[in-house]
């Protein structure tokens, strides 16, 4: 017999039938009147991360929220990821309750907030602000062109949700009660502790205190899990042979030769990769008129593809 029970599916399926663990952050928007305003989320998730013009967050929020309607309003938010001690997350339960306004809820807001990084490359631009306690934060700008939800309309005054004739299926208003935003990842802003950790090597203390919110609620209780700390797991470490690195640079329709030094760096790439990492030194060669490939060659390849990386 399965040792597993049947849940039933229902409405918020992530609070009332999952565990599902979130990140728990304050996404800062415009109001209308250039000030800046925080509501906790986190129902947030990396959307395009590689191969697009751009990367993007998937935002999920209730329509009416403060943040969904300065989202359709003014484009611009901030994800801010803040430490996980307990009065920081009470206050994010308290930015919580729907239907505050944002003059009722900041007016006692006990963090503090600075212009970001956007707001110094663009000094007459009008950006939110970043909360100056964050550990590290994202700029983001709703795309609002996808799902062609450019025409949304903010929600008249004294209304709760959008009656439409149609809902759009991944951007913008997609329900009754809500909206999803792609969100194009302007700028990443990460406190010098941490930058440094990214930058030199993480060790364990690298990693930043960050809550983890479990998706289960009840009427009573947010639950959310503190970071203690990190444990390693070490990736598998498998080579392939220089025979199967030269079977796939065969098959490749080209005059360009490598030698076996050269294809012996190729050996840790896994093999569902090789012919792309194969073709890229082709490219290169070919653009560089180069006949044959070998390690110096390989090195040279090697350094423009960090180098790209690291922009
Ligand atoms: C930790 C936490 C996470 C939340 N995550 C979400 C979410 O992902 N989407 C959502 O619509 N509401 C979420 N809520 C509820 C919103 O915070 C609530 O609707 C609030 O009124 C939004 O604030 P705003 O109107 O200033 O945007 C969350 C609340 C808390 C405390």
């Amino acid at each position: 017999m399965s040792g597993f029970k049947n849940l039933r599916v229902v409405d918020n399926f992530y609070q009332t039938s999952l565990f599902f663990p979130m990140p728990a952050v304050l996404i800062s928007t415009l109001t209308d009147d250039g000030k800046t305003t925080c509501g906790p989320y986190s129902l947030l998730a990396p959307f395009y991360v590689a191969g697009k013009d751009y990367y993007a967050f998937i935002l999920e929020a209730r329509n009416s929220s403060n943040t969904a309607q300065n989202l359709i309003k003014h484009k611009k938010c901030v994800i801010n990821f803040l430490p996980d001690d307990r009065g920081t997350f009470r206050e994010m339960v308290r930015l919580g309750w729907p239907g505050d306004k944002p003059e009722e809820k900041m007016k006692d807001f006990r963090f503090h907030l600075e212009d970001g990084h956007r707001k110094a490359e663009d000094p007459d631009g009008v950006y939110p602000q970043v909360i100056s306690e964050a550990l590290q934060a994202v700029e983001c700008t709703w795309v609002d062109t996808l799902d062609n939800a450019q025409d949304t309309q903010p929600l008249p005054e004294g209304q709760d949700h959008y009656v439409l004739d149609k809902y759009h299926d991944f951007n913008g208003i997609t329900t009754p009660y809500g909206a999803h935003f792609v969100l194009r990842i302007d700028k990443i802003l990460m406190k010098e502790k941490y930058y440094n950790g990214i930058v030199n090597g993480v060790k364990r203390s690298d990693f930043p205190p960050l809550p983890v919110d479990y998706g289960y609620r009840d009427s009573k209780n947010f639950w959310y899990h503190k970071h203690r700390w990190m444990l390693p797991e070490l990736l598998p470490q498998r080579e392939t042979t220089v025979q199967s690195v030269r079977y796939a640079a065969n098959r490749l329709q080209t005059d360009v030769e490598f030698t076996d030094e050269a294809l012996a760096m190729l050996v840790k790439v896994p093999r569902i990769f090789l012919p792309t990492a194969l073709k890229g030194c082709v490219k290169w060669a070919e653009e560089n008129n180069v006949k044959k490939i070998d390690v110096e060659q390989m090195k040279i390849i090697n350094d423009k593809r960090s180098k790209e990386k690291g922009k």
